[in-house]
């Protein structure tokens, strides 16, 4: 089952009640929410008390991005913000099986994420302890980028490196996906699909949601 999950780093923030009631209506069952600090990446958005007012706000999952220095000091305060999977990103946390190990035994869903040009190599011995991967298929930072085509390989890969462990780690991908490349990404074996500008730059973000969606069952 492929589930759209709409960042909201390409929404308005200052109506941000609203743009997470849309894609809402248009079938999200999953709310992306990326978190910058400025050193890790290049750009700064949001933190802690917006993740608990976007608690406040939706009943939907949120799905935590850390894209910070030190995500092993700040994974589990974004679970008691009411996260409900926080993923880290593997070049910059020394200690994942402590972190990853940390975020589940708070309740919440584990990921790994891993930037383009990082082999899957560098987060195998963590497959196990981890519930999710998050493919990047842009370069952390900023919404509207360019999908990187060899991502949908590095998909495949990193599925078929998960079906010989005998896992059950899903994958999730992000970065420049839209109506265009969704079915490819879906047919590729990303179970998660992230998508911001595709669907927060429309004007009817409700729609763009149920066209992805339709796109993303095409490779059926
Ligand atoms: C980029 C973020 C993405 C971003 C995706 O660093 O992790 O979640 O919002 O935006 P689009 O879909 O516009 O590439
Ligand atoms: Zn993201």
């Amino acid at each position: 089952m492929v589930e759209i999950a709409p960042s909201i780093l390409s929404a308005d923030f200052a109506r941000l009640g609203e743009e997470i009631a849309s894609i809402e209506r248009g079938g999200a069952r999953l709310l992306h929410v990326d978190v910058m600090d400025g050193h890790f990446v290049p750009n700064i958005t949001l933190g802690l008390p917006v993740v608990k007012s976007i608690r406040r706000a939706t009943e939907l999952p949120i799905d935590t991005h850390l894209m910070i220095t030190e995500p092993g000091r700040y994974a589990e305060q974004f679970v008691d913000a009411g996260a409900n999977m926080v993923s880290i990103h593997v070049e910059i946390d020394p200690h994942l099986h402590r972190t990853l190990s940390c975020i589940r035994k708070k309740g919440a869903l584990a990921g790994v994420a891993i930037n383009p040009a990082t082999p899957l190599v560098a987060l195998e011995e963590a497959l196990p302890f981890a519930d999710y991967i998050l493919i990047m298929s842009v370069n952390p930072g900023f919404g509207g980028q360019k999908f990187i085509p060899t991502s949908l390989d590095k998909v495949r890969r990193l599925k078929r490196m998960i079906e010989d462990r005998g896992l059950r780690t899903r994958i999730e991908i992000d970065g420049g996906i839209d109506r265009n490349n969704i079915a490819e990404v879906a047919a590729a074996g990303a179970e998660i699909i992230v998508s911001g500008s595709a669907i927060f730059n429309e004007s009817d973000p409700a729609q763009a949601v149920r066209t992805l969606r339709e796109a993303a069952m095409q490779w059926a």
